[in-house]
């Protein structure tokens, strides 16, 4: 057979060339997906980079809740004007067990991913309640509802334990005192805490 009848069979006959496209189509996705994850950068996380502690853990699940990241990146690119701003840009270790990452492009507040320690708590319980009582310009919406929100102890104990089945070393230790931990908090108190840990990690200067 020649190669141009070779040619004519895969092109008049749709069932195998749709098999042959899903072959080559497969095989440049794992050339690219396969070796990130075996790239140490990629899945390990920096020096002191650990599970979310049982408070963060639940004021992240309200920031995704309330949809923060449709306006808030977490995620410092490597251009100049971004690290002079932000500080260090962000690398893959810092985010090893954000399920899902925050990342985004989407910035119609500034990133948030070093914002850990730029303002106290008292600056952002009220900034959350009502933004423009510290910025009088911001257009970010206000979350009054947080401060009288408790946060539900069993609820995270159930995340940590399904975070486990992923892979987040979570000790027995970390779970059984999950719930008190939380105890007494507001949904306030856990994005404050989320808020303050951000970029905690993050490797210093520019
Ligand atoms: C509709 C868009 C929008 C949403 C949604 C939003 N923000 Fe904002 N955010 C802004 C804007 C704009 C600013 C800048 C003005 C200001 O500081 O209020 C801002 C500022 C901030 C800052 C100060 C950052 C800095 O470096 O000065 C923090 C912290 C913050 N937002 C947290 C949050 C959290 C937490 C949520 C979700 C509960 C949220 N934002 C939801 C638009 C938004």
């Amino acid at each position: 057979m020649s190669n141009k009848n070779a040619h004519e069979k895969v092109e008049k006959n749709v069932g195998l060339m749709a098999v042959l496209i899903a072959v080559v189509v497969s095989f440049g996705g794992l050339a690219e997906i396969v070796p990130l994850m075996y790239q140490a950068e990629a899945v390990e996380p920096l020096p002191g980079v650990k599970p979310y502690p049982a408070l963060e853990l639940a004021g992240r699940d309200v920031y995704v809740r309330e949809g923060c990241y449709n306006c808030h990146s977490q995620m410092v690119r490597t251009l100049r004007f971004e690290t002079e701003r932000y500080g260090h840009y962000s690398l893959a270790g810092e985010s090893v067990y954000d399920h899902p990452f925050q990342w985004g492009s989407k910035r119609t507040g500034p990133d948030l991913a070093r914002v850990g320690g730029r303002y106290s708590d008292d600056w952002h319980r009220v900034h959350l309640i009502n933004p423009r009582d510290v910025v009088p310009e911001s257009n970010m919406p206000a979350f009054p509802w947080l401060e009288t929100t408790t946060v539900d102890g069993e609820r995270i104990t159930a995340h940590m334990k399904s975070l486990r089945t992923i892979g987040d070393p979570y000790t027995d230790a970390d779970i059984a005192g999950a719930a008190k931990a939380v105890e007494g908090k507001t949904e306030l108190d856990a994005v404050v805490a989320y808020l303050q840990g951000l970029g905690k990690h993050a490797p210093r200067g520019g």
